[in-house]
């Protein structure tokens, strides 16, 4: 298993993926997959200007992470783990890797919009609630994306 930087020409094959992660994730009907898809998809600027890293198996892409934004103040814009490889594992792979790339530009503070689903995993990993967007999708009252943060310590 490795981790390694996104190649160009990958957008189209992690933004597939990002899809299939939050849909079968958590089980999301096409119509809500439909209100704001750009807020999960892959641009080949995620590519070229940030930080993007792949996790792989035997040549296989299980998942991703996007960094963007600038030190001190680092966003976690994208992280998605393969469906079938969800709770193994691979996503706190991905994060400890993150913030250590994220430590290594000089990053004191990861900042990250999160799924209400995911919010439980990102505590896990050492992050905080510090607030919510208004944002509420028509067909799924009650659903609000979850502003989190994750102080980097800094003997890690
Ligand atoms: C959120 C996500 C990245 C987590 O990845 P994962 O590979 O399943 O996480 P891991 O297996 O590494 O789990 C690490 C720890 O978090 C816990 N955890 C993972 N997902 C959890 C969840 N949804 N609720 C509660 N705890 C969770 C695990 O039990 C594990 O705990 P442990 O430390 O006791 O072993 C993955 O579920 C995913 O890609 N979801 C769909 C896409 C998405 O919503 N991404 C985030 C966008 S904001």
């Amino acid at each position: 298993m490795i981790i390694r930087p996104a190649k160009v020409g990958e957008h189209m094959a992690l933004t597939e993926l990002a899809l299939r992660s939050v849909q079968q994730g958590w089980g999301y009907s096409e119509e809500f997959m439909a209100w704001e898809p750009e807020a999960i998809t892959v641009s080949p600027a995620h590519i070229t200007d940030a930080v993007t890293r792949v996790l792989e198996s035997n040549g296989r892409m299980l998942g991703f992470y996007v960094l963007t934004g600038r030190p001190p103040e680092i966003e976690m814009s994208r992280l998605m783990i393969e469906p079938d490889a969800i709770w193994l594992g691979n996503g706190r792979r991905l994060w400890d890797h993150a913030v250590a790339t994220a430590r290594s530009l000089g990053a004191r503070l990861i900042t990250l919009d999160a799924d209400p689903n995911a919010e439980p995993f990102y505590q896990r990993m050492g992050a905080e609630t510090v607030g919510e967007h208004e944002w509420e999708p028509p067909m799924m009252p009650g659903w609000r994306v979850k502003k989190m943060r994750y102080l980097i310590p800094t003997n890690g």
